[in-house]
């Protein structure tokens, strides 16, 4: 896994925008994996990819899937701690892994996100990691039900996994 060939792979396949975000998500997911002991090059890795099948995709619901299928098949990557860390990107899910945990936040709390409530994210990301995934999963869970969306159980479930193992 080379980081500068997956990146310069990645950059051909996604708009700037896309592309932006996704070094956002690599570097974030970085820096938390070194403040919570995780492989860096895996953290690294997962964060760049985590959305490297969303422009080939209009629904935003599958491109979780179609990013792990990709990043299988595109770009070799074979590590199932990766993949399952694509694969749950968007609605995480009961008992997740520690890098999970920090795709799914990085992902949320990166230079790029600007909404109500990222300052604090951001802080508590980096004090407790399950505490800012439960703020995490509140909102979007929130955010879906006040827009009359369809909720996922994925994150309904592991919302009231992460607060009863509080
Ligand atoms: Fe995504
Ligand atoms: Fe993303």
């Amino acid at each position: 896994m080379n980081i500068e060939e997956l990146k310069k792979e990645l950059k051909n396949e996604v708009g700037p925008k896309l592309y932006n975000h996704s070094i956002g998500t690599m570097e974030e997911a970085e820096k938390l994996a070194k403040v919570y002991n995780y492989d860096i090059l895996k953290a690294k890795v997962a964060g760049l990819l985590h959305d490297c099948g969303k422009s080939r995709c209009g629904d935003n619901l599958t491109h979780a899937k179609k990013s792990a299928d990709l990043a299988i098949i595109k770009y070799g990557i074979k590590d199932k701690e990766i993949i399952d860390a694509i694969l749950y990107h968007t609605t995480g899910r009961v008992n997740m892994t520690l890098l999970e945990k920090i795709i799914y936040i990085a992902d949320k709390i990166e230079p790029g996100r600007n909404y109500e409530g990222v300052e604090e994210l951001r802080k508590i990301a980096y004090l407790d990691l399950n505490k800012a995934l439960i703020m995490s999963l509140e909102n979007t869970i929130d955010y879906v039900e006040k827009r009359n969306m369809e909720l996922d159980m994925e994150s309904v479930k592991a919302l009231n996994y992460l607060k009863e193992e509080r």
